[in-house]
C-alpha cells in the first residue's frame, strides 16, 4: 500500500462514535416509533423519505472528497481516488431502502461503515493504490418494487434496464417515475460500463445464530436460493349468511390451505427450507361477504437449488388442486426468483482470517437473507462480513447490534479493504 504518511496496518481502526452518530443521523430520516419505544425507519424505495437518505449519504460522500455518481436506475456510487488510477476500485456498500417496519441497521451499516472506512484513511493520511468506492443500490428489500435487489441487479446485467424502469408498485406506479420523481434517475450508464476488483459488504445478520454462539463475525460463505410468488385466486362474492357452505366459491379459504401447507412442507423437507406469507390482499375485506379476489404471496428459500425447486413444485401443484376443488381460478407470477450463490473462497478466507487476526471469534455460515452482494458476486470477487443481531431481530423496530459488535465489524471490513486495495 502506498501511503503519504505510512501507517502499519493494525494500528489503522474507525473511529466508532463518528458511525454511530451517522447511523443514528440516518435512522432520523422515516423515523418510526414502536410501542414499547424501540424505534426504526420506514424508507420504502423511492419514496420521499428514500429521497431525503439518499441526499443525506450523498451529502456525507461529497463531504469526504468523493465523487458521486448516480446510474440510470438510481444507484449511487461514489469514489475516492486511489494513487493509481489504472487500477479497478475496490466497492464498499449496501442499501438504504428499508422494509416498512425496518430497523435502522439493515443495510446502512454497510453504506455507513463503508463511509467510515474511506474516513479512518483519511484521518490517518493513509491513501490505497486502488481507489475505494462506496455504493448505496436502489430498491434492495423489493418490499415496494419486485424483484428485491433490483438495483445491484441491474447494475451486474442481471435485469434490462427498461423492464426494472417499468416495474410496478402495489398501486400501479411506475419505478422510473418515481425515481424521476425524486431527482435519482441518473446519467451514468447502468449496467455499469466496468466492474470493481472486489465488493466487501458488512451487514447485520439478521437471525440468531452469532449472537446464540457468542461469535462476533459472521464470514458469509453465500447467499440460500430465493422464490417468490404472488397468487391471486378468484371465486364468487356471496352473502355469508345466506351462501350454503356447499355452494360457495371462497378464495380466502384456499389461499388459507395454501399457506398452511407451504409451512407443512417447509417442515417436511426441514434443512435450510423456510416458506413465509408475508402479504395477502382480501376484496372486498368484509365481515360479512364470501371475497370475490385474493391476492397473496409466498417466499420459499433453501440453500439447496434441488430442494427449493422440489418445494415450489409440490406447493404450486397443491395450489391448483386446492383452486380446482373450491371452483376458484388461479393465477401465479414470480415476483423473484435467485438461485443460491457461493462467494469467492479467497475472499471468504480474507474475512476470516482478517477477523482472527483483530483478535474476534467468527465462524462461516451462509446468508438466509437476499443481499446485493449476491448480484455482485456475479462480476467481481465478493464477501460480506456479518455481525450478530440481538434477539436475532430484523426487519422490525426493534432491531439493534451492540456498538462492540459494530465496532469489531467496521474494523474488519477497513482491514480487508486496505489488502485488497494493495493488491
Ligand atoms: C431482502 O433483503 C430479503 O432477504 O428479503
Ligand atoms: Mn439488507
Ligand atoms: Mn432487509
Amino acid at each position: 500500500m502506498i501511503g503519504v504518511k505510512p501507517v502499519p496496518d493494525d494500528a489503522l481502526r474507525i473511529d466508532l462514535g463518528r458511525l454511530l452518530s451517522r447511523i443514528a443521523a440516518l435512522g432520523e430520516v422515516g423515523r418510526v416509533n414502536g410501542p414499547a419505544g424501540e424505534w426504526g425507519n420506514a424508507r420504502l424505495a423511492l419514496t420521499d423519505a428514500d429521497r431525503d437518505g439518499r441526499d443525506l449519504v450523498t451529502g456525507w460522500m461529497r463531504d469526504l472528497g468523493m465523487e458521486v455518481h448516480v446510474d440510470r436506475i438510481g444507484n449511487a456510487i461514489a469514489t475516492w481516488r486511489g494513487t493509481d488510477p489504472t487500477l479497478a476500485p475496490v466497492m464498499m456498500g449496501s442499501h438504504i431502502d428499508t422494509v416498512r417496519t425496518g430497523g435502522r441497521f439493515d443495510g446502512n451499516l454497510g453504506v455507513l461503515a463503508g463511509l467510515e472506512v474511506v474516513e479512518a484513511l483519511q484521518v490517518a493520511g493513509v491513501r490505497p493504490r486502488r481507489g475505494l468506492q462506496v455504493a448505496f443500490f436502489t430498491d434492495e428489500e423489493g418490499a415496494r418494487f419486485a424483484p428485491d435487489m433490483l438495483g445491484s441487479l441491474v447494475y451486474v446485467g442481471g435485469l434490462g434496464l427498461e423492464s426494472a424502469l417499468d416495474a410496478r408498485d402495489s398501486e400501479g406506479i411506475r419505478l422510473g417515475d418515481e425515481l424521476h420523481r425524486i431527482g435519482y434517475s441518473g446519467a451514468t450508464p447502468c449496467p455499469a460500463a466496468a466492474f470493481p476488483a472486489a465488493f466487501v459488504e458488512l451487514h447485520i445478520e439478521q437471525g440468531p445464530v452469532l449472537e446464540d454462539e457468542g461469535v462476533t463475525i459472521g464470514a458469509v460463505t453465500g447467499v440460500q436460493g430465493i422464490s417468490w410468488t404472488e397468487l391471486t385466486i378468484e371465486g364468487q362474492s356471496a352473502h355469508a349468511g345466506t351462501t350454503p357452505m356447499r355452494l360457495r366459491r371462497d378464495p380466502l379459504v384456499v389461499a388459507a390451505r395454501v399457506m398452511a401447507e407451504a409451512r407443512m412442507i417447509a417442515h417436511r423437507l426441514g434443512g435450510a427450507q423456510v416458506a413465509t406469507t408475508g402479504r395477502m390482499d382480501v376484496f372486498p375485506n368484509l365481515v360479512n361477504v364470501v371475497p370475490s379476489k385474493v391476492t397473496f404471496t409466498v417466499d420459499l428459500r433453501n440453500t439447496d437449488e434441488r430442494i427449493l425447486q422440489e418445494a415450489e413444485q409440490t406447493l404450486f401443484g397443491f395450489a391448483h388442486r386446492m383452486a380446482a376443488d373450491e371452483g376458484c381460478d388461479i393465477t401465479m407470477k414470480s415476483l423473484a426468483r435467485f438461485e443460491p450463490v457461493e462467494f469467492d473462497p479467497e475472499m471468504v478466507e480474507l474475512v476470516e482470517s482478517t477477523a482472527r487476526r483483530l483478535g474476534h471469534s467468527c465462524r462461516r455460515m451462509p446468508s438466509g437473507a437476499g443481499h446485493d452482494a449476491q448480484m455482485l458476486a456475479r462480476v467481481c470477487p465478493t464477501s460480506m462480513i456479518f455481525v450478530p443481531s440481538i434477539n436475532g431481530l430484523s426487519h422490525n423496530l426493534a432491531e439493534d447490534t451492540a456498538p462492540t459488535d459494530l465496532e469489531a465489524g467496521a474494523n474488519v471490513l477497513l482491514q480487508m479493504v486496505v489488502q485488497l486495495a494493495q493488491r
